[in-house]
């Protein structure tokens, strides 16, 4: 039977990777496609698909990116690589690194950053240093850093990471045979959205699609420089995998845009963690709340009438919902949500359940 080898295996002839550069990889990419009709009715469309990135190697699709970067980060004999993240690119970037025998080192925003997230990068003894600043300043840091010392960066600005990101759109492609009317996804700092589309053009260019999918590209009220048009200084949101207020990608995501006649908005705090719920809820699929991002300015915008009832949509959920497990345990109001205790006897277990005996 055959076995998933990874994206740079599977798509070796697609990516700028020489084939005697050595292949780090945990099997990251081949994610399922998730029909979602409770979804694709909400919205009016014929059909939403989820791409569940949660599903791979760290739980994000991070790892698209990140067996590219550590694997010719390997290539050009690099001993440490360095990441600044909000959680999920210190977690993959420990984890690869962990496999290549290297060092990683990561620069977290302090206090802003889940708990499944930072176990992750202790657990692959990463070297993780708390900042006390926002994921911006990290991103400084560390690119300042990789200038001057000898460290190898593997944040979305290199374009490594990029590069195996795009699989994602090449998956999508292979698993429907064509092309989706839309592709919907989070962003924060816009390698995702950048990488999307740069996979489907390259479909597009080799005659696999017609023409590519518009893209929507999502962010959170309060960190949604690409609204706005400026970045945010001090940017905020529940959404703590994408509370950036200066997108590393900004320029090549605006492009993107263009290319593909697509669009960016935002959605609040309130609406990501409805969707958040309604994911988990109506399709079993448990995202982070960042992650609900893309689906809930699907929503958002359905209701201003922009998504035609024929259409196809592929939303990208993109990290796995028990990297942040604890908005689950809320209900609409923020309430705590604990499971009833029962006494240890069948009668007393189904008088709480409202059966009455067969
Ligand atoms: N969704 C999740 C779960 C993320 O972790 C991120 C980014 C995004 C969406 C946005 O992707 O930045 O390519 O637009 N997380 C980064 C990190 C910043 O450090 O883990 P993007």
């Amino acid at each position: 039977a055959h076995q998933w080898r990874g994206v740079i295996r599977e798509y070796i002839d697609r990516l700028d990777i020489s084939s005697d550069n050595p292949v780090i990889t945990l099997g990251e990419g081949g994610t399922p496609l998730v029909e979602a009709p409770a979804l694709a009715k909400l919205v009016g469309a014929e059909r939403v698909l989820l791409k569940v990135e949660g599903m791979n190697p760290t739980g994000s699709f991070k790892d698209r990116g990140m067996t590219m970067a550590v694997s010719k980060a390997v290539g050009h004999g690099a001993q440490a690589v360095i990441a600044a993240s909000t959680g999920n690119t210190s977690a993959s970037a420990a984890a690869y690194a962990a496999a290549a025998g290297i060092q990683s080192v990561v620069l977290v925003p302090k206090g802003k950053i889940s708990l499944g997230k930072l176990s992750q990068a202790v657990a692959h003894k990463s070297q993780i240093l708390q900042v006390k600043g926002n994921f911006d300043d990290c991103l400084d840091l560390a690119r300042a850093l990789s200038e001057n010392y000898p460290v190898h960066l593997v944040n979305s600005v290199n374009p490594d990471r990029i590069e195996g990101q795009k699989t994602g759109a090449f998956e999508v492609v292979d698993s429907l045979g064509f092309a989706p009317d839309f592709h919907v996804l989070p962003v924060g700092n816009a390698g995702n959205y950048t990488a999307y589309s740069k996979g489907y053009q390259e479909d597009v260019q080799a005659g696999r699609i017609k023409s590519m999918p518009k893209m929507w590209g999502f962010q959170a009220e309060g960190s949604a420089p690409f609204s706005f048009g400026n970045p945010v200084k001090k940017p905020d949101t529940i959404a703590t995998a994408i509370r950036i207020g200066n997108p590393a990608s900004y320029d090549l995501a605006l492009a993107a845009r263009e290319a593909s006649g697509g669009q960016f908005g935002f959605v609040s705090d309130k609406e990501i963690l409805w969707m958040h719920r309604f994911l988990s809820n109506e399709a079993g699929v448990f995202v982070e709340p960042s992650s609900a991002t893309g689906a809930a300015g699907l929503f958002k915008h359905s209701k201003k009438g922009e998504v035609p009832a024929g259409s196809t949509i592929v939303v990208t959920v993109t990290g796995h919902g028990l990297k942040d497990p604890m908005w689950a345990l809320k209900d609409e109001r923020g309430k705590g949500i604990k499971p009833q205790a029962v006494p240890n006897r069948v009668e007393a277990v189904a008088e709480r359940l409202g059966l009455s005996k067969k």
